[in-house]
C-alpha cells in the first residue's frame, strides 16, 4: 500500500493505530473556537479524521462548518457520533481537488501527514480556498521528528518562509494550552489571506 494514499490513511482508522487521536476537541482549538463570535461563518477542517473539532463547531452552533478527509474509515467514525449532521458538508475527497470558499480553514495535524515537499502546493490550496480576508490557523509541530514520517514536523522559521508569500502571519507562537503530550512541542499560528 502506498504511504501517504487514501488506502494507507484508511488502514490506520479500520485497525485502530491513530497515535494522533486525541479523542475531544483539542484545548487550544477548543479555547479559539470558544472566542468567535460569528456563529455564520464557512468554515473547513481539511484532513479532520475522527472530527471532534467538527463536532464541537457544530454542536456550539456553528451551522457552516465543513469536514474533509479522504479516508472513508474516518468519516464513518463520524456519522457514528454525529448523525444528524448535514451530507453536503462532509467531504470524502482529496483536499488537493476540493473546490470551495471559505472564511476560515482549521489545520491539526494535516500538514505533517503530507509528503514535505507537498507543503508549497498545500499553501497555496489554502490561499486558494480561502475567501478574500479569510484565516488559516491552528497547530504545527515545532520540532523534527527523528524516524521517518509521517508526521514530518518543522519549526517557526520555515514555516514563517513557507506562508509569508502567500499570507500575513498574525500569529506564530508556542501554544500556551497544548494538551500535556505535546506542551511547547506545538505553535498556535494565524495567517491571513493577502
Ligand atoms: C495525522 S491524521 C490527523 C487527523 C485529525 N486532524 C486529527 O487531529 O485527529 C491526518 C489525516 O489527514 C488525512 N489526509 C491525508 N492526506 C490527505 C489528503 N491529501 N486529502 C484528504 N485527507 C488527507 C488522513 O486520512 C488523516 O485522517
Amino acid at each position: 500500500m502506498k504511504k501517504f494514499s487514501d488506502a494507507y490513511w484508511n488502514a490506520h482508522y479500520q485497525s485502530g493505530t491513530m497515535g494522533w487521536d486525541v479523542g475531544y476537541v483539542s484545548t487550544p482549538l477548543k479555547n479559539y473556537f470558544d472566542s468567535i463570535k460569528e456563529r455564520e461563518i464557512k468554515i473547513l477542517i481539511p484532513g479532520a479524521g475522527n472530527a471532534y473539532e467538527v463536532s464541537y463547531l457544530f454542536e456550539k452552533g456553528f451551522r457552516h462548518v465543513n469536514l474533509l478527509d479522504f479516508a472513508p474509515e474516518s468519516i464513518v467514525n463520524f456519522k457514528k457520533r454525529q448523525a444528524s449532521f448535514p451530507e453536503k458538508q462532509i467531504f470524502c475527497e482529496d483536499f488537493f481537488d476540493h473546490k470551495g470558499s471559505y472564511d476560515l480553514i482549521i489545520e491539526q495535524t494535516f500538514m505533517c501527514s503530507l509528503p514535505p515537499d507537498k507543503r508549497p502546493a498545500y499553501t497555496e490550496k489554502m490561499h486558494q480556498l480561502l475567501k478574500p480576508s479569510g484565516r488559516l490557523l491552528g497547530l504545527l509541530f515545532n520540532h523534527h521528528f527523528e524516524f521517518e514520517g509521517p508526521p514530518y514536523g518543522g519549526t517557526a522559521e520555515e514555516y514563517r518562509k513557507l506562508f509569508e508569500k502567500l499570507f500575513i502571519i498574525e500569529q506564530m507562537e508556542v501554544s500556551k494550552d497544548s494538551i500535556k503530550p505535546r506542551r511547547n512541542r506545538e505553535l498556535f499560528f494565524k495567517l491571513l489571506k493577502s
